[in-house]
């Protein structure tokens, strides 16, 4: 099997190097690569190297992830989250190649407190949620030989992160104010990439299995929540840390450019049933992940 990895140094990209690697010949590409071209502004230029390489399975880690500029950044946002996308969807389907790509929570409006499904309508409140649900349609008008994850709350070791800053700041002030009226899943690059790695076996023995899915850590969270977890791990790992104060504080606390939901709840019992497969609690992955970063 060859594989096609575009994005290579994300979060998720970085992770799945190593996930895909054991699957088969995996060629990675980021958007500074020179050989072959894995830059999404330049849609032409993808669209040569997936007709270049030839690969059975394109796994589309790169997006324009950066939820704030993307309110002043549309057309960039547009371009790297939906019609680089609709590119990738047409030459992977002109191959017959299977086509995984990666979505968001920000898809929703974040209204309830349930668990959404997969075919909850979605409403995005800001620019990054529009573009990547018009990358989700691309990809499911132009190639049905898809899998869409959507995740959320995203973090790794390497990369920058929520856990990661928490852990920043808690070494350096005293008090910190964080928000607990929104609620989701963090959810470690690690395990969106051994879940794709698990989708893609599954789906060469399976062809029924297209389509979108939840893919998250199970149970869920608050901001404030999350960041206190880090705290306690960092702590009974011997960490010394100077924070004393945490408040929870109201989303309206901190105005940014872009509008979240503030019910980023997914069920992923759809993935969970359809690959035969457990995606563990979010603090599993939180834990490890702290432990790493402190290097403990
Ligand atoms: N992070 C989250 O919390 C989160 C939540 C829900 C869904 N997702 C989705 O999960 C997927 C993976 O996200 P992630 O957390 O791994 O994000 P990430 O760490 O920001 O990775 C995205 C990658 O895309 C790269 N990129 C930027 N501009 C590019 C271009 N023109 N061409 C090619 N690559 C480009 C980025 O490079 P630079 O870093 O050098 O800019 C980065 O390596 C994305 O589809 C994202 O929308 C993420």
């Amino acid at each position: 099997m060859k594989i096609l990895l575009i994005g290579k140094n994300g979060q998720v990209g970085w992770e799945l190097q190593r996930s895909l690697a054991t699957l088969g010949e995996l060629v990675a590409v980021d958007f500074f690569d020179k050989e072959l071209c894995g830059d999404l502004t330049n849609p032409q230029g993808i669209a040569q190297t997936i007709r270049q390489v030839k690969p059975d399975v394109v796994v589309n880690a790169a997006a324009h992830t950066a939820v704030d500029k993307a309110e002043s950044e549309r057309e960039l946002s547009q371009l790297l989250n939906a019609d680089s996308v609709e590119v990738i969807a047409k030459e992977t389907a002109k191959l017959g190649a299977l086509l995984i790509h990666y979505s968001t929570d920000y898809v929703f409006n974040g209204g309830g407190e349930h668990y959404r499904l997969e075919d909850e309508q979605p409403a995005p409140l800001n620019v990054y949620g529009e573009t990547k649900l018009a990358g989700e349609i691309a990809v499911a008008t132009y190639n049905p030989r898809h899998f869409i994850f959507r995740t959320s709350w995203v973090y790794a070791t390497r990369g920058a992160n929520f856990a990661k800053t928490m852990l920043r700041l808690a070494k350096e002030k005293d008090a910190l104010s964080i928000i607990n009226d929104q609620h989701g899943a963090p959810t470690g690059a690690e395990l969106l990439a051994d879940a794709t790695a698990i989708a893609i076996r599954a789906e060469s023995n399976n062809k029924s299995l297209y389509g979108t899915y939840h893919l998250v850590a199970s149970g869920e969270t608050t901001w404030y929540d999350y960041a206190q977890y880090v705290f306690s791990v960092a702590r009974e790992l011997g960490e010394t840390l100077a924070i004393k104060e945490v408040n929870g504080v109201d989303t309206s606390a901190y105005p940014t450019p872009a509008k979240r939901p503030q019910n980023s709840r997914l069920s992923n019992l759809k993935f969970q049933t359809a690959f035969a497969t457990t995606l563990p609690d979010w603090k599993v992955g939180v834990q490890r992940v702290v432990t790493e970063i402190l290097g403990k």
